[in-house]
């Protein structure tokens, strides 16, 4: 096979600049296997984060000739032919060479009002399978903060940070609001605090997400929409919920055996 060239970022919060490494390309190898070699042989100091190499962990996020992806996921033979690219996620501030600190994202992630169901009934609590369903999607984030990453209004916008939990807590919020036990009610928070105006559903950061969550269709819209009922006709919002409370009693209703 045809050498394969890369050029990786080295550096660390006082800057850096780029290396080129060229080596032997083997057959089946995803991103982080060159980096390792690259690691085995030329440069034993270069700084990468991973740990599953299965796509689980969400440690290996970078910038994949200006994309973000897994880099234990990404086939080097699915890239074009030429060099290859690889920076640390441009959003977070750099440790080193490829590694960021995403502390930001735990910091958002303690701002987000917990589950706070009634107490529990003598017959347990009582689940629909479409509600276990519908939270079911957001679950299966991996915490690899490319969506992140991504969003311009975190990444071009330093200033929003602070005011701006960003998709992957956005999937968060939605997931709690929607789910069937939960009593919190996290809008008002969301909408003066968490930013959640800020996101004009470009849907970016759907795009990149490995998991394939419908972070804009399935968590911002209805959470903009929950929001937006709240503010400006709570009259309606509450006959919404009032209807859909009464729908489902009579749907537990005809659940339960009769006495
Ligand atoms: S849809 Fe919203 S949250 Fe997602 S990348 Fe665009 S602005 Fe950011
Ligand atoms: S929502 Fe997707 S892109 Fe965002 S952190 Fe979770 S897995 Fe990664
Ligand atoms: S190493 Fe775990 S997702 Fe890549």
């Amino acid at each position: 096979m045809a050498d394969v060239t890369m050029r990786i970022w080295r550096g660390d919060a006082n800057g850096g600049n780029f290396e080129t490494f060229t080596l032997a390309q083997n057959e089946g190898e995803v991103v982080l296997d060159v980096i390792h070699r690259i690691q085995a042989t030329e440069a034993p100091d270069l700084a990468c984060r991973w740990n599953c190499k299965a796509g689980k962990c969400g440690s290996c996020s970078a910038e994949i000739n200006g994309k973000p992806r897994l880099m234990c996921m990404t086939r080097m033979d699915q890239l074009p032919e030429g060099e290859v690219t690889v920076t640390p996620m441009k959003t977070f501030p750099i440790i080193r060479d490829l590694v960021t600190d995403v502390s930001f994202n735990y910091v958002q992630a303690q701002k987000v009002p917990a589950l706070l169901p009634p107490p529990m009934p003598e017959r347990g609590y009582v689940m629909f399978q479409e509600d276990v369903e519908r939270g079911q999607e957001f679950r299966k984030c991996i915490e690899c903060f490319m969506c992140q990453d991504v969003c311009h209004v975190i990444r071009d916008h330093e200033e929003n940070k602070e005011h701006y939990s960003g998709p992957r807590f956005f999937i968060r919020y939605a997931e709690l609001e929607m789910h069937p036990l939960d009593t919190n009610d996290r809008r008002h928070l969301l909408r003066e605090e968490m930013g959640l105006g800020y996101c004009n559903i470009t849907k970016c950061c759907t795009e990149v997400c490995p998991e394939h969550i419908h972070i804009t269709d399935n968590a911002i819209i209805p959470l903009k929409e929950r929001v937006v009922d709240a503010a400006y006709d709570p009259v309606a919002w509450l006959g919404r919920k009032i209807r859909r409370k009464h729908n489902r009693t009579a749907d537990e209703a005809a659940v339960q055996p009769a006495p």
